[in-house]
């Protein structure tokens, strides 16, 4: 297949983690014989610098004539005091917007050899393995009016039925693809626009007999999360209270630098990000774990471009590396640190590996 793929690199450690899933993804390219074209635009605060903008008319022509998107991250203490148009995370809510890419998939699973770096207890994290679905282009992040004076502010919490509707079937497919359990968190008993959610959970569910169904209030749903996070399937929840719990989901696993993220709408286009962001304190070092980045690429082979085999074996290679003991800062325990190069290295000598043996059993048969 040929696939033209947009590099938003961002800032912070944007460019290095982008840099790291490129390479993967040219190793994945060459063994089965694709060509992705990656063609490089400006987001975020990189795009404020460059076009006074951070999202130029450039990067949208950009991305419209792509396939897919691959963003590293945006923001950092340089453009913190700007206007709030002229904010980094200006860039990403409006790109997210533009293409309308309502359903981001926050992936959560514990990997074996990594549980040590967990905050919980083993015998709590080891068994997790859950899909957040987060509502991306509605409710407080957009809702209108909204406004800021001195005195006083307005957010303004809005969701229609349409756009409730797409998320949660969303979520009921994914589900049946998984365990089949939909947890659906809001704050049905204070807000308005929580009641809606609740009752159109409740009526898509009677088009999914085989989905296990259950409601949960956010603040509680934030305490089962560390209690008893492995009874988790899919969660579905609208756009503030999903950011907020996958960081949470995030750490179980042991960092925020290994939860990807794909932003999708419904015709296979997708955003594929990370769920960590810039990290301006170790940005340029060349230390940053590249594992999110590198899953996120995954994520698009898989989600837009139907992939699966290559989608696979990126997967495969990242948790033999972990397997093996390498680590990056974040996650090594002794001194055996390894840089963010190092650490692609050991992925793309796994992916070859891989590759080698597989012929070996081809040539068997
Ligand atoms: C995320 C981030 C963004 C969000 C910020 C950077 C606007 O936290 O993708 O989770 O709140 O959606
Ligand atoms: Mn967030």
């Amino acid at each position: 297949m040929e696939k033209r793929v947009a590099v938003l690199q961002g800032d912070g450690i944007g460019p290095e983690v982008t840099s790291a899933a490129v390479r993967v993804l040219e190793v994945i390219a060459r063994r089965f014989n694709h060509t992705f074209h990656f063609e490089y635009g400006a987001i975020g605060g990189d795009a404020i610098d460059r076009y006074n903008n951070p999202l130029p008319a450039e990067t949208i022509a950009l991305c419209e004539a792509s396939d897919a998107i691959l963003l590293g991250a945006v923001g950092g203490p340089k453009w913190d005091q700007n206007p709030s148009e002229l904010r980094p995370e200006k860039g990403l809510l409006a790109i997210r917007k533009h293409f309308d890419l309502f359903a981001n998939l926050r992936p959560v699973k514990a990997v074996p050899s990594l549980i040590q770096a967990s905050p919980l207890k083993e015998s709590v994290a080891k068994e997790v393995d859950m899909m957040i679905v987060r509502e991306l282009t509605g409710g407080i992040y957009f809702g209108q009016p909204s406004r800021f004076t001195d005195e006083s502010a307005v957010d303004t919490l809005v969701y229609t039925r349409p756009e409730i509707e797409r998320i949660v079937e969303k979520a009921f497919e994914l589900a049946r693809l998984r365990r089949g359990k939909v947890t659906s968190v809001d704050k049905a008993n204070v807000l308005s626009s929580s009641k809606l959610w609740r009752q159109i959970v409740d009526e898509k569910k009677q088009g999914y007999p085989d989905v296990e169904v259950e409601h949960q209030l956010v603040d509680s749903a934030a305490m089962k999360l560390i209690t008893n996070p492995s009874a988790f399937d899919v969660i579905v929840t609208e756009n503030m209270f999903g950011d907020i719990l996958s960081d949470e989901a995030s750490v179980i696993t042991g960092s925020l630098g290994l939860l990807p993220s794909a932003s999708v709408r419904t015709d296979g286009f997708g955003l594929y990000e990370p769920v960590h962001g810039s990290a301006p304190d170790v940005a340029g070092k060349g230390v940053a774990n590249p594992a999110a980045a590198i899953l996120s690429a995954a994520m698009m082979l898989k989600y837009s471009f139907g992939m699966e085999t290559e989608a696979a074996a990126i997967e495969k290679a990242v948790e033999t590396v972990f397997e093996e003991g390498c680590f990056t800062a974040d996650l090594a325990v002794d001194d055996k640190k390894l840089s963010t190069a190092e650490w692609t290295d050991k992925v793309v000598d796994e992916l070859d590996l891989q590759f080698v043996s597989n012929s070996i059993m081809f040539s068997y048969v």
